[in-house]
């Protein structure tokens, strides 16, 4: 349904955990290397249980690699927390792709400045930032929601 992008994981239960939320909202889920972790990790898969052989995963050499293998009209939001505009106040659609950051850094700022108009956040107070998984799941229910409309 949706596109999930995980630009260079780091820690593999947090993979394990997106991937279970990919395959239970029919989402593709985009890796992009380097990956903090190899693909047979046994957190990672105990995190997904039985059920990452059945994610749909696809592995990138490059956020500009995996760009050029998509369509000119498709859309990309990126999540982080140097933004006001909120998840909730965009029309999110089939097939967008929605880019999350490294556990440790977020994403990279020369990202972030080339999509200013596409940066989107999760309002929170308290903390500096959530855990990976925890805002993928957000984002993505409520991408979901959105198509029940
Ligand atoms: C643990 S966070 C990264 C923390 C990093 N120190 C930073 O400042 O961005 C990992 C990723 O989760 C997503 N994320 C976490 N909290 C978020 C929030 N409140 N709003 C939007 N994205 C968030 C972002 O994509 C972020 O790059």
């Amino acid at each position: 349904m949706f596109n999930v992008v995980l630009i260079e994981p780091a820690i593999p239960p947090n993979t394990g955990n997106v991937g279970r939320l990919c395959l239970a909202t029919q989402s593709t889920l985009h890796l992009v290397k380097p990956l903090g972790f190899s693909l047979d990790d046994r957190q990672l898969k105990r995190a997904g249980l039985d059920y990452w052989d059945e994610v749909n995963v696809r592995l990138w050499n490059s956020f500009s690699d995996l760009q050029r293998a998509q369509l000119l009209d498709t859309r990309y939001f990126f999540l982080t927390t140097k933004t006001k505009r909120a998840y909730y106040d965009v029309a999110l659609r089939q097939d967008d792709f929605l880019v999350f950051g490294r556990e440790t850094k977020g994403l990279p700022e020369t990202l972030l400045a080339a999509n200013t108009e596409n940066c989107i956040t999760i309002p929170m107070h308290g903390t500096r930032s959530l855990n990976l998984a925890t805002a993928v799941a957000i984002v993505l229910f409520e991408a979901v929601r959105q198509q029940q409309c």
